[in-house]
């Protein structure tokens, strides 16, 4: 009996499996090389590629570095615990020059920012000039994200004491995203994808160990093998392992007909295979992703990139730039989960269908009441100017308020314009908004039923409870032209387009007040409800509309004026309120009250014109006045969100180069922050919010309310004048005669 040397379940050891070894040099000269450059590095690739074997090599091979390797797989999940035990894995593993009890004195470090700080005054013994620190599992780690910023700010900071430090990550699936965008933290890392073996290299992974044990293989049996398993590391480990097996089982040499047999057992075995079956019941998107492979369809790999590090990694890039499947073996086990597609299956897949199926109901808080009669479910985004392919998905049903965020250009306004399309379809009075490659999907949940909306699908249905608001939105129809649509003023005009008009409900306003319409008296009110400074709205002898002002104390009015006389932000929001009124009323036919009106509102730079106090009322105001009504804005400031109501839920758009302009749902409770925090949560992620030129951080204002700092200033000034008074410095004196 031959001793079996392939491995196929965990890391390889350098030394006891030596001769089942691929030694990948290219890549490890090129990270080796980095590190002596002082890079960090983050090492991508999908599970099983071999992550943890080649940090093991990159050890080997850097011997004049200190190395602690730590794995992140088993570690606490708690942030505050998980900073201690880190410490104690540097005290323990590092050999130290501190003499004092270097555990007692760290004892308390319970997160990041504190780490940060053990990091610095952390002080190795003197030979070791440098540390490597390989961090294995990464995804383990509590709050990643506040994890690699730590290492971000170690990287940039040019503190000499943090210059001892090299840090190289490795990781799955989340750690592309974390190291590849523009506002990731590790994206100051270089990156290695790892691959699969090169032909030659898994040529002489059969040969070498075949030859030494003495067991022939026929020259199409090794052919046969390595077309199936293409390189695949733990695949290929596997197969050489049961072969070898097979051959010492049955003495005799490896023939064509055992690949076929090993194979069915790598099918029904193996790790990877188990990965890639789990992968296909988590992500619908895979699965369409392969039908449609499958059917001969070219997907562009750039835009499903995540699928080759993602969990068992099962999409590669063929030569045109497109999505193939990484090997024969993954291929078979695929066809025979999802089975053949029919001719006409693989037609559907390849029609413009984004959404196929109606997603489960989402409540808050599992209530089942469904407060607003239309609600946006999901949306997805494919080849729509900056966006390659973004999707949003389970919004939950009673979401009121969905507020996007971004740097500015980076795409909000595309993507909103891209969900309007969707709601609206690819026309509006016969002008077309969207050029053919693009394909839209949005689910609505529209009166307690789902309603499924693929662009251009025959079963497309305009969805018309609708409004939308660009941001140059102060321009209004004249009275004569009743507000009768033209050409700027159509439902989805002003969102792409600079010169929109809106219609004006002023003529509305006239006409409902010579007819008795209860409606003017409705509209009025719902106006003043916006309006806390505004008296009253009348209509004068000579037709006209004019709006009276009050003083905020004693209630005193001014003289009425008309609507270009007034402030911008009163003209913005009466404007574009005035137009959602009109336009839902005329969708909602039959209802009278404001507040009973339902629909879904866009409107991109909510913030646009207006005073900080009002971005901040403005949320809770339309809110009170359309209480059923969906709004989906976009924001600049911080400030709309102090005021978001308790169902909001925000977004963040992001753009690079790799993915285009991509959306991500961001799980943040609002209600407890204030806008500093605001500021440098994710939501806009800002780094510092010290003013650009301040120059001392001893001098920033750290209270909170402007009054605070006011009342403080005078309290410093009353100790400073107490401090020079000739009574305090007797005081002083008898002191110090003590
Ligand atoms: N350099 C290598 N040479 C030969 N086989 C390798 C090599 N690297 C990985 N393998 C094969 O892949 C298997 C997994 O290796 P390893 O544990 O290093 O991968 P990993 O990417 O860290 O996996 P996981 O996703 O489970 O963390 C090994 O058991 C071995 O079969
Ligand atoms: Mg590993």
């Amino acid at each position: 009996m031959k001793k079996n040397p392939y491995k196929f379940i965990g890391p390889l050891s350098l030394d006891k499996d030596k001769l089942v070894l691929v030694h990948r040099n290219a890549d490890l000269e090129r990270i080796c090389e980095g590190i002596e450059n002082g890079e960090y590095w983050g090492i991508l690739g999908p599970r099983q590629i071999g992550h943890t074997t080649f940090l093991r090599q990159i050890i080997d091979k850097m011997k004049d570095i200190f190395p602690l390797d730590i794995d992140f797989q088993v570690c606490p999940r708690k942030e505050k615990h998980f900073y201690l035990w880190l410490v104690q894995e540097f005290i323990e593993r590092i050999p130290s020059e501190q003499t004092e009890d270097i555990s007692k004195k760290w004892e308390d470090v319970d997160s990041a920012s504190k780490f940060s700080g053990f990091l610095k005054e952390f002080k190795p013994e003197k030979d070791i000039k440098k540390i490597l620190l390989l961090f294995d599992e990464i995804e383990g780690v509590p709050r990643l994200q506040n994890f690699l910023k730590i290492w971000r700010k170690t990287y940039i900071s040019g503190d000499p004491e943090l210059k001892k430090y090299t840090v190289v990550i490795a990781g799955s699936s989340e750690l592309v995203s974390l190291t590849e965008e523009k506002t990731s933290p590790f994206n100051i890392a270089d990156k290695l994808y790892m691959k699969d073996f090169f032909p030659e290299e898994s040529r002489q992974l059969i040969e070498g160990p075949f030859a030494r044990l003495n067991i022939k293989i026929a020259p199409n049996a090794k052919e046969k093998l390595l077309s199936q398993v293409n390189g695949h590391p733990q695949l290929l480990q596997h197969a050489c392992n049961l072969l070898v097996d097979t051959a010492n089982k049955e003495a005799r040499g490896i023939v064509e007909k055992d690949i076929d047999e090993i194979i069915n057992t790598l099918l029904k075995t193996n790790d990877s295979i188990a990965t890639l079956e789990k992968d296909l019941k988590e992500n619908s998107v895979l699965n369409t992703l392969v039908q449609g492979i499958f059917a001969g369809k070219k997907n562009p790999f750039h835009i499903h990139k995540e699928f080759s590090t993602r969990g068992a990694g099962c999409i590669v890039e063929d030569n045109n730039g497109n999505c193939a499947i990484r090997n024969k073996v993954y291929e078979k086990f695929l066809k025979d989960f999802l089975g053949t597609p029919t001719a006409s299956e693989a037609r559907k897949v390849s029609a413009n269908i984004l959404i196929k199926e109606d997603s489960t109901s989402t409540y808050f808080d599992g209530k089942p009441k469904e407060l607003l009669p239309y609600a946006i479910k999901q949306i997805w985004v494919k080849n729509y100017y900056g966006i390659k392919e973004t999707r949003v998905l389970n919004i939950p049903v009673n979401t009121q308020w969905i507020f996007l965020t971004g740097e500015n250009s980076f795409g909000k306004t595309v993507f909103l314009q891209a969900l309007a399309i969707g709601l609206f379809g690819d026309r509006d009075e016969g002008k077309i908004l969207v050029g053919d490659d693009a394909k839209i999907g949005v689910e609505i949940r529209a009166k307690g039923k789902n309603l499924r909306n693929n662009l251009r699908d025959k079963g497309f249905k305009k969805f018309t409870h609708f409004a939308a608001y660009g941001s140059s939105r102060l321009e209004i129809q004249s009275q004569q032209t009743k507000n009768e649509i033209s050409e700027k003023s159509t439902t989805t005009y002003g969102l792409f387009n600079t010169d929109g008009v809106l219609l004006n409900i002023e003529s509305d306003l006239i006409i409902w007040y010579y007819k008795n319409d209860p409606k003017f008296e409705i509209v009025k009110q719902t106006l003043l409800d916006l309006l806390p400074h505004m008296a009253d709205i009348i209509v004068t002898k000579k037709d006209e509309v004019v709006y009276i002002e009050k003083e905020n104390q004693n209630g005193e009015t001014y003289v009425p004026l008309p609507f270009n006389k007034l402030a911008s932000g009163h003209k913005s929001i009466i404007a574009m309120v005035g137009d959602i009124l009109i336009r839902l009323y005329r969708q909602n036919p039959g209802i009278l009250e404001s507040k009973e009106l339902g629909g879904i509102v866009i409107i991109d730079e909510l913030d646009l014109h207006l005073h900080p106090k009002w971005q901040r009322k403005l949320p809770e105001l339309l809110s009170l006045v359309f209480p059923k009504v969906q709004f989906i804005v976009s924001i600049h400031s911080p400030i709309p969100l102090l005021g978001a109501p308790v169902n909001s839920i925000f977004f963040k758009v992001t753009r690079n180069k790799d993915d285009g302009i991509q959306v991500e749902h961001l799980d943040i409770k609002i209600q407890n922050l204030l806008p500093n925090s605001i500021l440098t949560s994710p939501i806009f992620d800002m780094d510092e919010i010290t003013q650009v030129n301040n120059e001392s951080l001893d001098e920033v204002r750290t209270e909170d309310i402007y009054s605070k700092i006011i009342e403080n200033d005078k309290i410093q000034e009353q100790l400073e004048k107490a401090a020079k008074s000739p009574r305090s410095s007797r005081i002083k004196g008898e002191k110090d005669k003590k």
